[in-house]
């Protein structure tokens, strides 16, 4: 049995969809062993909801040296499922290969520093772009700079706005999160 952690910072519906599909079989040979928020939030109640092992580490410049005294030493993979805050590089050298992170665009285009949730989707109507997607990559110590293991786009339309956007790359997200981690995992 592989343990997971995952990390969050917002509404946590990509933490559930984890949670559901290992429930459900969809994922494998897995369980959530910690759930780490760097914020009060409703992943945070997520965790709470389901009796896993949960931890608020208030974030700020001491958050990664605080994350690597709770995360267990087996510990097979951390998910950054809507985790806002930027990991040290010595956190992501020492894990590397070990952290996954979901991006609500397609990497590389509308990465890196600032661009992250509704930022995201604000900039792709604002530069009329054709298409837009999810990635998950793996998470090194440049921002959304690590190799990605799935990607999948979907087109943008002229009536779409940022909002519908965000509806649309969730339900992509849904979709590749846990084939990414059985990828990850080696199921
Ligand atoms: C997701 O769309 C995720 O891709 C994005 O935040 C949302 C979280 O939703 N993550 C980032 O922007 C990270 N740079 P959720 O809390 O409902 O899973």
């Amino acid at each position: 049995m592989k343990n997971i952690v995952v990390l969050v910072s917002g509404s946590g519906t990509n933490l559930q969809r984890i949670l559901d599909t290992i429930d459900n079989g969809e994922i494998q040979n897995a369980k959530v062993s910690l759930i780490v928020a760097d914020r009060e939030c409703y992943g945070l109640e997520r965790a709470k909801n389901h009796h896993i092992e949960n931890v608020l580490i208030p974030r700020g410049k001491n958050f990664s040296s605080e994350l690597s005294k709770v995360i267990p030493e087996n510990t097979d993979l951390i998910v950054l499922a809507g985790f806002l805050s930027i990991l040290k590089p010595e956190f992501c050298e020492n894990w590397n290969g070990k952290i996954i992170n979901i991006h609500p665009a397609l990497l590389p285009k509308y990465g890196g520093k600032g661009m992250w949730g509704m930022n995201v989707h604000n900039a792709i109507i604002e530069a009329k772009e054709k298409e837009s997607g999810a990635t998950v990559h793996f998470v090194t110590p440049g921002i959304d700079e690590g190799q990605a293991i799935l990607q999948k786009s979907f087109e943008v339309t002229e009536n779409d706005t940022p909002e519908t956007l965000a509806q649309k790359v969730h339900l992509v997200e849904y979709e590749i999160f846990p084939i990414a981690i059985n990828k990850v995992l080696g199921n």
